[in-house]
């Protein structure tokens, strides 16, 4: 495995397999690495000649009430977990690297933006889509690679991708969870040892509400309610968000049906943790749904 920390460098090496024709997939990431990012390794190794993966965490995605100093690093573990699960190139940039001197054209987000998390974390997808713009170009992947447990970020960038006519294929992999629901997240490590047993709660009763919707509900404000209550009663948790949008428009509904997402943030202690699901919801005569 090629670790690179200098553009140039990287510059150099993504021509040369650029001109060997090989294909690239790409796993941007902020590092602290899991289970759930080396399996974005994994699969993006199924389809690509040459994996590249970044570890960058980028500071302009962060508010300023946000976690950016105390964000998990650990580089040295993520080098090995990344050579020993498959990466070719391992990109990891300093900030000065990425962001030189004062930027002249900045990138804003209008669509798929003021709902979830874009709503409560203003400007963060900006940030996002700026690193991704930035790494995009650097690394010219055919395919990149994203988690669904951040199913906004993905209908973010898949608008980029289209608006912009970036030559690079969004390949959607689903959420990685633990053995009891609870999703993968560098976030996870701040949970407390109470927070962490009642923290699979979030995804269970996401479970729930797909079997009631599969029993015929198809009111999203039922479903919200449902939701909320069970992490309400179950959790020490304070409920940021519990909200239903197609997917991955993420435009209203007034009642479920088509390809729809689930979505719940919660404030523990010291972790914000978020889920969701996606289903295809079947017209009302039809109550069946498919998890994606
Ligand atoms: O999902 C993340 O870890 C980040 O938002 C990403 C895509 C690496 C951009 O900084």
């Amino acid at each position: 495995m090629k670790v690179i920390t200098k553009l140039l460098d990287l510059q150099r090496t993504i021509q040369q397999e650029k001109t060997s024709g090989a294909s690239i997939g790409f796993v941007p990431t902020m590092g602290y690495l899991h289970e759930g990012h080396l399996t974005l390794v994994e699969e993006a190794g199924k389809n690509n000649d040459t994996v590249v993966m970044s570890i960058f965490v980028n500071p302009l995605q962060f508010g300023p009430n946000e976690d950016f100093d105390r964000y998990p690093r650990d580089v040295q573990r993520d080098t090995e977990l990344a050579k020993d699960v498959g990466v070719d190139i391992l990109f990891i940039p300093e900030v000065e690297e990425m962001y030189k001197g004062t930027q002249s054209v900045t990138l804003s987000v209008t669509e798929r933006v003021e709902v979830l998390c874009g709503r409560k974390r203003e400007g963060h997808f900006d940030g996002v889509v700026t690193v991704l713009t930035k790494l995009f170009h650097l690394i010219q992947p055919t395919r990149a690679y994203f988690g669904l447990k951040d199913a906004q970020q993905i209908a973010v960038v898949e608008g980029l991708v289209s608006d912009y006519f970036f030559p690079v294929e969004i390949v959607r992999v689903p959420t990685v969870r633990e053995e009891d629901g609870l999703a993968k997240s560098s976030r996870n490590v701040y949970l407390s040892v109470e927070e962490r047993r009642e923290a699979p709660t979030l995804y269970q009763s996401l479970a729930e509400a797909k079997i009631s919707i599969e029993d015929g509900e198809r009111n999203p404000d039922a479903i919200i309610s449902m939701i909320s209550e069970n992490i309400q009663e179950n959790t020490s948790g304070k409920i940021d968000y519990v909200e239903v949008y197609t997917y991955p428009e993420l435009a209203e509904l007034t009642s479920l049906h088509g390809e729809i997402i689930i979505a719940l943030a919660v404030q523990f202690q010291q972790a914000r943790l978020i889920d969701n699901i996606i289903i295809s919801v079947e017209p009302e005569e039809d109550l069946k749904c498919l998890e994606r």
